[in-house]
């Protein structure tokens, strides 16, 4: 199998790359990145000498339809996918998210070549807290300029191979969590705030909810996919990892014995989703797919030493991380709940 990966360089395309090299040692893989802020050589270096790393960006119709004539799939994980920098500025957003996909699609309908579009239950919305979780029938009804453009991209792929017939899957996949991830990201951004000596930064009252999975569940997932998911068919990924964000904080802290109130409420993100949790019922079905990390406290246990152990990778992002999350304007907030 010959593959193509998008965003190879990224947080879960990295962790893709090295998990399939290391269970399937006959795939060749060629990574396309652009090496944005969020791309990182770095994470891909102990496969380093077995990729054919192209330095790119999935918008550039020429490049991509050379790449992809040669290989038997393509595996889209290429994003922008902060959404505190969609609403900043949510024009690389457009581009990325939506144009290059469009790149993508044109190439893989021309070269008839198997496709694999890696999105996110932010398409949904959000849920109030006792509504029935996300499932692949749930009407889409994004929240922020990052979701808009997923949903957006999602729209494009279920258009292409309806009208054109290209053999599709998508994914939507919940909150990871996991080694390689930016430090802008919620789980790191604490890890590494507590490393330094500085309180972690729980936006508005930490109410909010989301579903965590382990990287490698949701890249264990997307394989099974590749190999046996129905084309055209849209499957949701999910570990059923609820936990609200204070709750995820109290456990971080509670890693670095540290006292529970240690944390500061700071500014709450504009249009805030309120709960994400994904009803994962057709993928464990119909694929036999199941995840290996059941226990949250111990995959983010595994992730924090991982955090301790490679402050190489992390620190140069880190100061020049919190100065944008400053000049976005974040500042303490005082809450009675
Ligand atoms: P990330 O920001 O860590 O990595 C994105 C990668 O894409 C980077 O390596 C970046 O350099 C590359 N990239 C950006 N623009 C590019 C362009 N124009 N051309 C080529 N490469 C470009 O993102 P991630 O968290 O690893 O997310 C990967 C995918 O998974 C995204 O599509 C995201 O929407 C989806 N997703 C993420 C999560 C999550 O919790 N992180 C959950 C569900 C789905
Ligand atoms: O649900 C899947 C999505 O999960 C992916 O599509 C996105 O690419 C990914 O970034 C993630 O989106 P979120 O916005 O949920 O993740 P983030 O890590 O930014 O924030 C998680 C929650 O924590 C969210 O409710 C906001 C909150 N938060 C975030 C940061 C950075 C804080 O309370 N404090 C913080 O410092």
């Amino acid at each position: 199998m010959r593959l193509l990966v998008t965003g190879g360089a990224g947080f879960i395309g990295a962790n893709f790359v090295r998990q399939t090299l290391a269970e399937r040692p006959d795939t060749t893989v060629t990574v396309l990145d652009a090496l944005t802020y969020a791309g990182n050589r770095a994470s891909l270096a102990p496969v380093a000498d077995r990729i054919d790393f192209v330095h790119g960006d999935i918008a550039d119709l020429d490049l991509v339809d050379e790449l992809v004539s040669g290989v038997d799939a393509v595996v889209h994980f290429a994003a922008e996918s902060h959404n505190d920098n969609s609403l900043a500025d949510p024009w690389p957003f457009v581009q990325t998210n939506i144009v290059g996909t469009y790149s993508l699609l044109q190439a893989v309908r021309r070269h008839d070549v198997r496709y694999h579009h890696v999105s996110t239950d932010e398409v949904y919305g959000d849920l109030t807290p006792e509504a029935a979780a996300f499932d692949e029938t749930t009407a889409y009804n994004p929240s922020s300029p990052y979701s808009a453009t997923k949903a957006s991209s999602d729209l494009l792929v279920r258009a292409w191979t309806r009208s054109f017939g290209v053999r599709s899957t998508i994914s939507n996949c919940s909150n990871n969590y996991g080694p390689y991830q930016h430090v802008e990201k919620f789980i790191p951004r604490q890890i590494t705030n507590l490393i330094d000596g500085v309180r972690p930064r729980l936006y508005g009252a930490g109410h909010q909810v989301r579903d965590w999975i382990h990287v490698d569940d949701h890249n264990r997932a997307v394989l099974d996919i590749l190999d046996r998911g129905r084309i055209g068919q849209t499957y949701l990924i999910g570990a059923d990892g609820e936990l609200d964000n204070k709750s995820v904080v109290r456990l971080i802290l509670e890693a670095f014995d540290r006292d529970p109130d240690d944390f500061d409420h700071v500014t709450d993100r504009a249009g805030h989703d309120q709960r994400y949790a994904i009803d994962a019922s057709l993928l464990r079905s119909e694929l036999g797919w199941t995840p290996r990390y059941s226990d949250f406290r111990s995959g983010l246990a595994a992730t924090i030493e991982w955090y301790r152990d490679n402050e190489s990778w992390w620190r140069p992002h880190k100061a020049l991380t919190e100065r944008a999350y400053a000049d976005a304007g974040e500042t303490e907030i005082s809450t009675t709940h």
